[in-house]
């Protein structure tokens, strides 16, 4: 997720509205990202600087060349979505004549149309970004109709997927013009200055009266006025507020801690992870996806290396690419991968799967994979990291940048995109034609709603998990692809609340773990979807055997499934789903329960002992 700033202050010329624009993206810092850059408007017209890297780069681009004095202007740090992270692909873009400067965060899913219709036309772009697109378009749209806020309006007519566009142009000194669907921005409201902002870290230090933007619209703010109307021109009143949180409430989105902002945040995680991904006849489109097709069709295994979270997602993933494509696929630790002598040849894709694409255990596993041949695709969530550079082709996941230690957002995002990388191939196998593919594509579209269903039950989770502080050992049970979700719980609990648990297929119990039930111990027990009645049952019976022996058993099971009820001494709802996306759901309550437990013990949720966010050596 990107950083936004806008400013729009006195008409005399100052270094005020610079300062202003580097304060609020250093205060955007911890949104993540890999590139920074400003425009301002200056009497001798725009004036841009941007730079890769962090902002102390562009700090120092600008003390070398400093920009002229300016009254209004915008501020960009990016968290790369397309196109590698350098200095060309940094924001502000700008329109072709020189007089439109633009910046965005978000995903225009129809891009690549409106690129070739721009190139077809004799553009020339300076980008791999899909934000120049907007920046082209808004130049044209601007020297046909004279007025920036119009020529807004004419462009996000055009636009499809998630975004939010800050703009400001030369010949008009006193304005920033802004846009969003799908994506946050709010207008700060100061003293003969007002601001716009990814969120409200970006001026909260300047002021603390803000208004919310909805859905499609497009906001115009001067000095002294704000101005909202929707995408069709209607006025619009916005509400206004007071941000009640200070400033390091604020970077957190007002949550407590980075991991509920980023648990709340999964919702938005899985959709941006699919926007973008069909081309205009319907068809899945990996467009990173640089492997030749003719590599994929011969793939006769694929092998799934990675650690920890990531290792438990492409484990959840492994149940539906072999149910699609009918191509065996293993799931391999990738520190145990890189030591023994697996079977691994060019009929081989292996799928590295890494949120922070640095895990030198994943890292040192693809290289393995490729001195045996082996084709490496990676599933990464940060651009321009080592992993995604070594691997033949990258699909990125769109979860935005993860702050807390503990995994959260990246796991969904990874299982959003191991299954598209599983339809994708199913699809140009053959294994599945394209309305098939179309109905799982649709399952997952729902998702995101059925995530926040979830969340808002969030409460009762949190209420049990801290009446369970005192907990000393906790088991979790799951069958199918309830089975790591099981895991992931468990590592969880153990990462952040310091507790053992342990994660088991359901089915394994009576083959040992069973002897571990005594009066009182903790079970969470994930039930399948009663569409799987031959799965269902089996776990139902495993609730009551655990609870014969005494267990305390809280599960987790869909709305109306009556049948664990006698045997549940908690149970936690999900919405009712198919087998396979079930993952995407039944994990959040076990997340809020492992963070709320450790927040009730007093511990460091986002910095948990002994752990680093991306394990860097062997
Ligand atoms: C997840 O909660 C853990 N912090 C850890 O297991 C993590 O998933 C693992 O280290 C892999 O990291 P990566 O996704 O950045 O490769």
């Amino acid at each position: 997720m990107c950083g936004i700033v806008g400013y729009a202050g006195p008409q005399t010329p100052s270094t005020t509205s610079l300062d202003v624009l580097l304060e609020g993206l250093a205060r955007l810092e911890y949104r993540g990202y890999d590139s920074a850059g400003v425009a301002l408007v200056t009497p001798r017209g725009l004036a841009s600087a941007k730079r890769a890297g962090k902002l102390e780069r562009l700090r120092e681009a600008l003390a070398e060349n400093p920009l002229p004095e300016g009254t209004v202007g915008i501020g960009h740090t990016r968290w790369a979505t397309h196109g590698r992270p350098t200095d060309e692909n940094a924001h502000p873009h700008l329109s072709a004549d020189g007089q439109v400067a633009v910046i965005h965060n978000g995903i225009i899913e129809n891009f690549h149309a409106l690129r070739e219709e721009l190139l077809g036309e004799g553009v020339t772009f300076l980008s791999e970004t899909d934000t120049e697109v907007a920046a082209h378009l808004l130049g044209r749209a601007l020297a046909k109709v004279g007025d920036l806020t119009e020529a807004m309006r004419a462009v996000v007519a055009r636009l499809k997927g998630a975004f939010t566009l800050l703009a400001v142009e030369a010949g008009s000194p006193d304005r920033v013009v802004g846009a969003r669907r799908n994506s946050p921005l709010v207008v700060g409201l100061g003293d003969g200055e007002n601001f716009l902002g990814s969120d409200v870290a970006a001026f909260i230090s300047r002021t603390n009266r803000a208004l919310e933007l909805g859905q499609d619209q497009i906001v115009t703010i001067t000095a002294d006025s704000v101005e909202v109307t929707g995408f069709d021109g209607e006025p619009v009143v916005p509400h206004e507020y007071t941000v009640d949180w200070d400033a390091s409430a604020a970077v957190k989105g007002g949550y407590p801690t980075f991991m509920q902002k980023e648990i709340h945040e999964q919702p938005k995680a899985v959709s941006d992870t699919l926007l973008g991904r069909l081309d205009d006849q319907g068809r899945l489109e990996l467009d990173e996806l640089r492997l030749d097709t003719a590599v994929l069709r011969r793939i006769k295994k694929i092998i799934v290396v990675a650690c920890g979270t990531a290792a438990y997602a492409g484990h959840v993933a492994k149940y539906a690419i072999e149910h699609w494509c009918r191509i065996p696929v293993e799931v391999e630790l990738a520190h145990e991968f890189r030591y023994r002598d697996p079977v691994v040849n060019e009929q081989t894709l292996v799928v590295a799967v890494s949120q922070s694409g640095e895990t030198m255990d994943t890292l040192q596993a693809i290289r393995h994979a490729k001195d045996q041949g082996s084709k490496v695709l990676a599933i990464v969530n940060t651009h321009g990291s080592t992993i995604a550079r070594e691997a033949d082709a990258v699909l990125y996941t769109h979860a935005g940048p993860e702050v807390a230690v503990a995994s959260t957002k990246a796991f969904l995002a990874q299982i959003t995109a191991a299954y598209l990388l599983g339809l994708y191939l199913a699809q140009l196998r053959g294994n599945k034609y394209t309305d098939e593919v179309a109905g799982y594509l649709e399952e997952l579209a729902q998702l995101p709603t059925k995530i926040q269903q979830v969340l808002d039950r969030a409460g009762e989770v949190r209420e049990v998990a801290r009446s369970m502080s005192d907990a000393r050992a906790v088991l979790f049970l799951g069958r199918h692809v309830g089975y790591p979700v099981a895991l992931e719980g468990a590592l969880k609990l153990k990462e952040l609340a310091y507790i053992h648990a342990e994660g088991f297929a359901a089915g394994e119990l009576k083959h040992g773990p069973i002897a571990l039930v005594e009066e009182g111990t903790p079970v969470f027990v994930i039930v399948p979807t009663r569409r799987r009645p031959e799965l269902h049952a089996k776990v139902v019976s495993n609730i009551q055997e655990v609870r014969a022996r005494g267990a305390r058993t809280l599960v987790i099971a869909e709305e109306g499934d009556e049948a664990v009820t006698a045997f549940a001494d908690v149970v936690f709802r999900i919405p009712e789903t198919p087998t396979l996306m079930a993952p995407l759901l039944t994990v959040v309550p076990l997340q809020i329960f492992a963070c709320e437990l450790a927040a009730a013990k007093g511990l460091d949720v986002d910095q948990p002992r002994n752990l680093a966010k991306s394990v860097t050596v062997e």
